[in-house]
């Protein structure tokens, strides 16, 4: 009954689900009732919330050799009216928070799709974020781990870039990184490992600067600059286009935000009871976005949870395989061990494999993984018994399903495939 104060923080935990989360006054999750659709709405929080950390930190080593020679604009031409940014948002879903000092803009959006998918990136020419981010898959590549420009190998999973508008931290076990205009450094200059392999802001310039369809996108999209194209506004406008990137419209919400009741079957909605009731899995997949790790623009904080989840335990003291710490690697803190962020599980029928390290094949093994209460290891090196993992998050629960409830449970997660969003053109290749 008092679980749902255990949720981290009450407050969030009570904002938050006023969206699909269902954790209400009964404080049993959606109780032993079908969870009623569309009866919750748009969550409606109270202040309005900080802005979300935003130093880019992008313009440090603008060396600048370049000429500057701006044809056609100055910096003293008249400024051009500030554009309106309408969000075309799904029912239920809230604004989500922009840092003030990269407002959305159409022309941002446009020049950050271009970026996205633009293999001229990386050191060789042969890597976009879209490599390891494909539309179809909800923005994740498929595979357990992702191989970058030159073949090096991540040692964990690429993420669906699915509703990361309102990711509170971004990366499996990152505690640091919480703005998508920082994020995006990372695959871009990152070399350990190389994912797309470039040096620095002259090489990603010097790569586009000649191409007069960027001349003209980034003009538009950062009007009256001498220098429109730089490196902040590469990661601004691809961080533009990213928050464009919501997933919403599934038969799910369909149903539960938009009440029709045909939407989805009456065993995707007995699917959806047993997430709450059996699996209590809400604890930390929860709101719209069936992730604890959500803020927006209304939130008035916050929060980054990670959790551990009892994938490994080697040595019986809890030890993840190195390498794959988690939030361990950034702190050192013996408790920090593989504590990872909850990913969101819309679209997670075409987002396996699955967990940081792409260890689980297929969406029943993980609920196996979850109704033992952790995953044991017998033999190799990773062996061990996870439900013993001693950081194990005590959120975490053990229960059973029968045959006929795996099947609810299945077509509840199928509910969560947005089509629109797998095949929306707005996000797909401009290039193309
Ligand atoms: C070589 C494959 C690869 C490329 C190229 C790549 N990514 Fe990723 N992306 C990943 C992996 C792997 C992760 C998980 C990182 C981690 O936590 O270790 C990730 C995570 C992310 C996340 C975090 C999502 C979340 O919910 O926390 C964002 C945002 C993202 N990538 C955006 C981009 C952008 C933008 C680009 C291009 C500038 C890009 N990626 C290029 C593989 C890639
Ligand atoms: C204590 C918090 C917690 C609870 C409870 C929980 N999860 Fe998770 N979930 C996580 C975290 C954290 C991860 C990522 C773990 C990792 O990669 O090490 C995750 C990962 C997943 C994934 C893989 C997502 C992906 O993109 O790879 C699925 C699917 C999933 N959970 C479903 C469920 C279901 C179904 C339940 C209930 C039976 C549940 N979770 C209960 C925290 C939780």
């Amino acid at each position: 009954m008092f679980r749902c104060a255990l949720g981290g923080s009450t407050l969030l935990l009570a904002v938050l689900s006023l969206g699909a989360a269902g954790c209400g006054d009964d404080g049993g999750g959606a109780g032993a009732d079908d969870p009623e659709p569309g009866s919750t709405g748009e969550p409606t929080a109270s202040s309005d919330g900080p802005a979300a950390t935003t130093d880019a930190d992008t313009d440090t080593d603008a060396e600048d050799s370049s000429s500057g020679d701006d044809p056609g604009r100055t910096p003293t031409d008249e400024p051009p009216e500030p554009e309106e940014w309408v969000w075309d948002l799904p029912t239920g879903f809230p604004v989500p928070a922009v840092p003030e000092d990269n407002p959305m803009s159409a022309a941002k959006v446009e020049l950050g799709r271009h970026l996205f998918y633009d293999e001229r990136l990386s050191v060789n020419g042969t890597t976009s974020c879209a490599s390891c981010h494909r539309q179809e898959l909800a923005f994740t590549d498929g595979g357990a781990v992702s191989t970058g420009a030159t073949g090096d190998q991540t040692s964990r999973g690429s993420m669906s870039l699915a509703n990361v508008a309102y990711a509170s931290t971004l990366g499996w076990g990152n505690p640091t990184l919480l703005s998508l205009e920082a994020h995006a450094l990372l695959p871009l200059f990152g070399n350990d490992p190389i994912e797309m392999g470039l040096l620095d802001e002259a090489d990603i310039v010097g790569k586009i600067a000649d191409d007069p369809i960027y001349v003209d996108l980034f003009e538009d999209a950062y009007p009256n600059e001498a220098q429109p194209i730089t490196l902040a506004h590469a990661s601004g406008s691809i961080a533009s286009f990213q928050r464009t990137l919501i997933s919403g419209r599934s038969p799910f919400d369909r149903w539960f935000y938009d009440s029709d009741e045909s939407a989805i079957s009456e065993s995707a909605k007995r699917g959806y009871n047993l997430f709450h009731v059996r699996g209590e899995c809400f604890y930390c997949h929860f709101s719209f976005n069936f992730s604890d790790a959500t803020y927006f623009e209304s939130l008035p904080e916050l929060t980054t949870p990670f959790h551990n989840i009892g994938l490994y335990n080697i040595d019986g003291e809890g030890a993840y395989p190195q390498g794959n710490t988690g939030v361990h690697a950034f702190t050192g803190a013996p408790e920090d061990m593989g504590r990872f962020k909850s990913p969101t599980l819309r679209n997670i029928v075409v987002t396996g494999p699955y967990m940081h390290d792409g260890s689980i094949e297929t969406l029943p093994e993980v609920l196996e993984h979850y109704g033992a209460g952790g995953r044991t290891i017998a033999e190799g090196p990773h062996a061990g018994v996870g439900a013993d993992n001693p950081f194990k998050d005590p959120l975490m629960v053990t229960f059973e399903l029968q045959d006929h409830e795996l099947v609810d449970m299945m077509a509840w997660f199928e509910s969560l495939t947005d089509e629109e969003f797998l095949t929306n053109p707005a996000f797909s290749n401009p290039w193309e």
